[in-house]
């Protein structure tokens, strides 16, 4: 109930006894180190200039996304409109959360389906093969749109809903150009309502003893259209470019995004959501917030590959799916089992 910072700050002289959970299995740290690492980077995309609609600008940025999505499955934005101020509270208002005192991040500890906002680690404790080494402060809005500010805990409450009510207006930008990015009408992704349905994610990795034995988070692909990763400057997220690891560096300032599983269904394979980790630090804790937008999770509203995509040379490869139905299968089974797209195959 403490997390993984309970552990770190309860060891005896600063030296912390990695519970076997933690322990990655010896044939998977082999299968990862087989895989080198490359020099080549996630692409930055600068957005300065994007409102411009129909300018050249706007085209080229269209283009760059195009082949992020394409090629990376991520890429890092900046210029993006979002204050400088309004990042750097939300890092240090979670930092604040995890470092504070075990027994008020215990109050927020669940692992109850129902509770919105709440604070535990491994959310797939029981199903995978090992525990990552993070803690997580998750605001689970999939089943409500309504966020009572009241159930965040205060040190990070209005850094919070200022970010969320700044995202928005990114996140709508993002999903227009991903949308002229596949050729479609620039509303499209919005008139699917992706961008409607958001869970956030304040993840705390705390200073990692053994960074080649105990993960952050192991290797994943996200169930969502797109995810937007705020992090600090310590780094460590890497992305599987080929067969070879690509580091994430942190730009000031910048934010992540990536293409999850529902895009590349509904892009009909054109996007690609790629897998991804977090490698442990052994000297800094680092701090990251992910924001998940996965749609509509209702039994009514159906999502499939969009029409306009499928042609005879790509043809359709996914079937129509529920995001309801499709979260019920990803959280019943390890973050690093296999690749959830095969479920709509
Ligand atoms: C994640 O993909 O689960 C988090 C990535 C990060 O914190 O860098
Ligand atoms: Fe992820």
């Amino acid at each position: 109930k403490s997390g993984v910072k309970g552990l770190v700050d309860a060891a005896a002289g600063g030296v912390v006894d990695i519970p076997e959970i933690f322990i990655r299995p010896p044939d998977e740290v082999a299968e990862d180190l087989a895989l080198v690492r490359t020099s080549l980077r996630v692409p930055a995309i600068d957005l300065n200039g994007v409102d411009n609609k129909g300018s050249s600008i706007r085209g080229k940025i269209v283009e760059e996304i195009k082949q992020a999505s394409e090629i990376w499955g991520f890429f890092q934005v900046i210029n993006h409109g979002i204050p400088m101020k309004v990042l750097q509270e939300l890092l240090n208002g979670v930092r604040e959360f995890n470092e504070q005192n075990v027994e008020v991040k215990k109050e927020y500890y669940s692992r109850d389906p129902e509770r919105m906002v709440k604070f535990n680690t491994n959310y797939d404790f029981y199903m995978s093969r090992a525990a990552n080494w993070r803690d997580t402060l998750i605001v689970d809005m999939l089943n409500s749109y309504h966020l009572d500010p009241e159930d965040l805990p205060l040190v990070c409450r209005c850094a919070t809903i200022n970010y969320l009510n700044h995202l928005t207006k990114l996140v709508d930008t993002l999903f227009e150009l991903l949308s002229e990015a596949l050729g479609l009408e620039t509303n499209h992704l919005k008139r699917l309502e992706c961008e409607k349905g958001r869970t956030l994610a304040c993840h705390y990795y705390p200073v990692c003893p053994m960074p080649d034995q105990t993960l952050g988070v192991s290797k994943h692909t996200d169930a969502s259209f797109i995810t937007l990763l705020l992090q600090d400057q310590v780094g460590g997220l890497e992305v599987l470019h080929g067969d070879r690891w690509a580091q994430v560096e942190p730009i000031p300032d910048s934010l992540v995004v990536n293409i999850g599983d529902l895009l590349q269904i509904v892009s009909n394979d054109k996007f690609k959501s790629v897998i991804h980790r977090a490698i442990g630090n052994p000297s800094r804790a680092r701090t990251s917030v992910g924001c998940f937008y996965h749609g509509v999770a209702t039994p009514q509203k159906i999502y499939g590959p969009i029409k306009e995509i499928i042609t005879k040379e790509s043809p359709q490869i996914f079937r129509e799916f529920t995001v309801q139905d499709y979260m019920m299968k990803f959280y019943s089974r390890g973050l690093d089992e296999k690749s959830g797209l095969n479920y709509v195959r």
